[in-house]
């Protein structure tokens, strides 16, 4: 049997450095539960744009259609806010997203107990919180024509984006929240803007079709995306799983992951349709961003990018178990009171750097094994 492979694109900004203690993680699973990966790292971003001029190249993007898995760090960086726009860090990924046709976002928002009082919220209303944002990722306002900006009749200028979604875009995605609602409490929201989008109508009547076609036995509510976004600070764990388009689950999914005490702490999956080995095409990457403002000084916060790879295991790798193994050891590192500089509530105790993180949770993953 060939070992999985996975394609490792750190990116830029804190990218390489939490990535760096996801490597490592990977090792130790190769080492210790002789679960071995064969690991290629590429650029991806501006990492790539100083490199070949373009934020992902040909060959890295044959990379990504031919491996098991991708993992990405981060993209982006005031370094390049001046490029034109078809090259800028973000394009890269957007290309990966577009190609690979990830079109379901799998973004979880779970409030580990030892950070319930990191949360901006009150401890009552996250802890334990537990929920699902599914993300669709390929379609939309983020893809839509036409696009552009353009000249205008009087002398000024057009600034255009389509927000645009087809039946089967907004079914397939649906599906894929129905099924994971079915592994969990069975719950499934719906949000749009379907009381001032024509889109918003479609994509509420088929995600409607879908339920009363496929999956009558979930429970299904609709809620227009603003009185989402507020009632997710207000009293999130009424959720379970949340179903939303591209743009406002980028919106909402950022809301979400304060929830849970910091940015820093949110995994995310991208995942397309089965490959021949069944796989799904599967990105995992952190839901954070590239945080310019701290990159190279330690003190990046490395949880969410190895609770990416935890998502890999689960969901590429069909490791449930040894997932769950990873997500215990972050939980079991937090609750020793192991903190990066962004879940630090009180003055007084020395952060975590993000090496000293990683070493953390290696060392509870020894713990159990
Ligand atoms: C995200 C990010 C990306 C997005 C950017 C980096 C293109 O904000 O994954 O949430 O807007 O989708
Ligand atoms: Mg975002």
């Amino acid at each position: 049997m060939q070992n999985p492979s996975l394609l490792v694109l750190p990116g830029d900004g804190i990218g390489p450095e939490v990535m760096a203690e996801v490597t490592r993680i990977i090792e130790w699973f190769g080492d210790r539960r002789g679960l071995r990966f064969d690991v290629e790292e590429d650029l991806v971003g501006g990492a790539a744009y100083d490199v070949h001029g373009v934020p992902l190249a040909d060959s890295t993007m044959e990379k990504a259609q031919r491996v098991d898995a991708v993992l990405l760090g981060a993209v982006g960086g005031p370094k390049y806010d001046a490029l034109p726009f078809e090259v800028k860090p973000e394009r890269g990924l957007l290309r990966l997203r577009k190609e690979m046709d990830l079109f379901a976002n799998l973004r979880p928002a779970q409030c580990f107990d030892a950070l319930a009082d990191a949360s901006s919220l009150k401890r009552d209303v996250v802890a334990g919180l537990d929920i699902m944002i599914v993300r669709e990722l390929t379609s939309g306002i983020y893809f839509g024509e036409p696009r552009g900006i353009f000249p205008d009749n009087e002398g000024g200028r057009v600034g255009i984006n389509t927000q645009r979604y087809t039946t089967e875009e907004v079914r397939r995605v649906a599906r894929v929240a129905f099924e994971l609602a079915r592994r969990r409490q069975n719950r499934v929201c719906s949000m749009e803007k379907a009381n001032v989008m024509e889109s918003g109508i479609l994509w509420r009547e088929e995600v409607q079709w879908v339920h009363d076609n496929e999956y009558p036995d979930v429970e299904l509510s609709h809620m227009y995306a603003d009185a989402g976004g507020m009632q997710l600070v207000r009293w999130p764990k009424q959720f379970d799983v949340i179903v939303t388009d591209n743009l406002f689950g980028d919106l909402l999914s950022d809301v979400a992951a304060m929830l849970t005490g910091s940015l820093g702490m949110l995994p995310s999956a991208s995942l397309g349709a089965p490959m021949e080995n069944g796989r799904p095409k599967a990105l995992y990457e952190p839901v954070h961003g590239s945080a310019p403002d701290i990159a190279g000084q330690g003190k990046a916060n490395p949880c969410a990018c190895i609770l990416s790879f935890a998502m890999a295991l689960r969901y590429s790798f069909d490791q449930g178990a040894e997932a769950d193994r990873l997500e215990r050891a972050v939980e079991t590192v937090l609750g020793r009171g192991v903190r990066t500089p962004d879940l630090m509530q009180v003055e007084g105790k020395a952060p975590a750097t993000t090496r000293g993180m990683g070493d953390a949770i290696l060392a509870a993953l020894d713990e159990t094994a």
